[in-house]
């Protein structure tokens, strides 16, 4: 059966004291009183990951994610990190396609498709990014949006690869404005997202993926979100910084 998965994506946020610190916290919580039905994981940036998985080798409910890689094996790609090297620094996820990096460094789709391929060939999970922005939802865009990215990210994959990909939506206008999708627009979009999977992967393909929702989400609102037929989990940001706002939300389903 799938696991449902919170995902903490810090972005360029916490010192390795403070990151070191706030790992403690969530995994000391998680210790003293399990959850064994989430998956959870903790994307800190990259400099951070290998003291991290050293600190979670007692702790193996909670995993590593990436924020990003690069698409090639290795070579002179100054400032750049690649899937085997996050592998071999006991990462096991990596975020792909995330809003943040479509915008502010270009990444394209074929872009993105090149990534996914590398950081399967490479044994881990990407947890690819979908979403539309505002203007996209004000003239009821978003599902020819969404679609689109997901055909040009994944479609070349074959059935069983895309087995092994996650996929987060993150509509853009809910990112760190406070602003969460309703509980109805999450799930239509969901619905929607999966469905246009059965189309190219099949009914049972479809149903298997887990896809999660991103965007403002706290402890206030994620056991609605949570609840929702089509949505098998979170990708946090801001909450995702508090030790006991991110454990109150994997405590959610
Ligand atoms: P917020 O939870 O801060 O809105 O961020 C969501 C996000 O972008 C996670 O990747």
């Amino acid at each position: 059966m799938k696991k449902n998965i919170i995902a903490g994506n810090w972005k360029m946020n916490n010192s390795l004291d403070d990151g070191l610190k706030l790992v403690s916290e969530i995994a000391t919580m998680i210790k003293e009183d399990p959850v064994n039905e989430v998956e959870i994981i903790i994307v800190p940036p990259f400099i951070h990951l290998t003291v991290l998985d050293k600190l979670l080798q007692d702790y193996d409910q909670i995993c590593l994610g990436a924020q990003n890689c690069n698409e090639h094996d290795s070579g002179a790609y100054t400032g750049e990190v690649s899937t085997a090297m996050l592998k071999s620094s006991g990462v096991d996820y990596v975020i792909i396609g995330h809003s943040e990096r479509r915008a502010y460094f270009n990444e394209s789709d074929e872009l993105l498709a090149t990534k996914v391929n590398q950081a399967l060939s490479n044994g881990l999970t990407p947890i690819f990014c979908c979403g539309e922005p505002l203007s996209v939802r004000e003239s009821n865009g978003q599902e020819d949006f969404v679609f689109t990215q997901l055909t040009n990210g994944l479609f070349h994959l074959s059935e069983e690869s895309f087995g092994k990909v996650v996929i987060a939506y993150e509509p853009i206008w809910a990112i760190g404005t406070g602003v969460t999708a309703s509980a109805a627009q999450a799930q239509e979009m969901h619905k929607a997202i999966r469905n246009h999977l059965a189309s190219k992967y099949g009914q049972k393909a479809a149903k298997n993926c887990r896809i999660l929702y991103g965007g403002s989400c706290k402890p206030s609102n994620a056991k609605e979100l949570f609840a929702l037929d089509d949505v098998d989990g979170g990708l946090i940001g801001g909450a995702s910084l508090n030790p006991a706002d991110f454990v109150d939300i994997i405590r959610s389903f």
